[in-house]
């Protein structure tokens, strides 16, 4: 009974993750740029391939460290046993990832400037499950 209202609660919480991504605060072409700094350990976009970190397509309302394919740390999968990534959650995860989900494996200071942190979601946000741009 526990896991089939968590199933509800996780599918309600995607829809709202979705529909936000529609109205993000960043600009998405200034966050293309940012991401060089996620280059050398994850890929976005069509063909995406898992590196030293997921890829990061369909991003938004994914359940943190839920990719079948990719070796999460065990931190990770604890981290996102009660949520989906939104804008909030990358908010405070990319300032400063390895205080937000302890014993994180991904390797990254994090980012500084506030506005580096809402472009670079944007940027992620414009991907869907197959890479594509959506919303073009
Ligand atoms: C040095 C390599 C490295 C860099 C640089 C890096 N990451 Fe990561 N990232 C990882 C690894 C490894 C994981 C998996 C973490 C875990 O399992 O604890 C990860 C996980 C993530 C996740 C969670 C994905 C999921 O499937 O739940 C997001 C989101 C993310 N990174 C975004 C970024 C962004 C955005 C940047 C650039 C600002 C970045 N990362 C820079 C290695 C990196």
């Amino acid at each position: 009974m526990m896991k089939f209202i968590l199933a509800i609660a996780l599918t309600a919480g995607t829809g709202i993750a979705a529909a936000q991504a529609q109205d993000l605060k960043g600009d998405a072409a200034a966050g293309e740029k940012v991401f060089n700094k996620c280059k050398a350990c994850h890929a976005v976009g069509e063909g995406a391939k898992n590196r030293v970190g997921p890829e990061l397509n369909e991003l938004f309302g994914r359940q943190p460290g839920s990719l079948e394919d990719f070796k999460y740390s065990k931190a990770m999968v604890e981290f996102g046993e009660d949520k989906v990534w939104d804008e909030e959650h990358l908010t405070t995860y990319l300032a400063a990832p390895r205080k937000v989900v302890k014993g994180t494996k991904m390797a990254f200071a994090g980012l500084k400037k506030e506005e580096d942190i809402d472009n670079v979601i944007a940027y992620l946000a414009t991907f869907d499950s197959e890479g594509a741009k959506t919303g073009e």
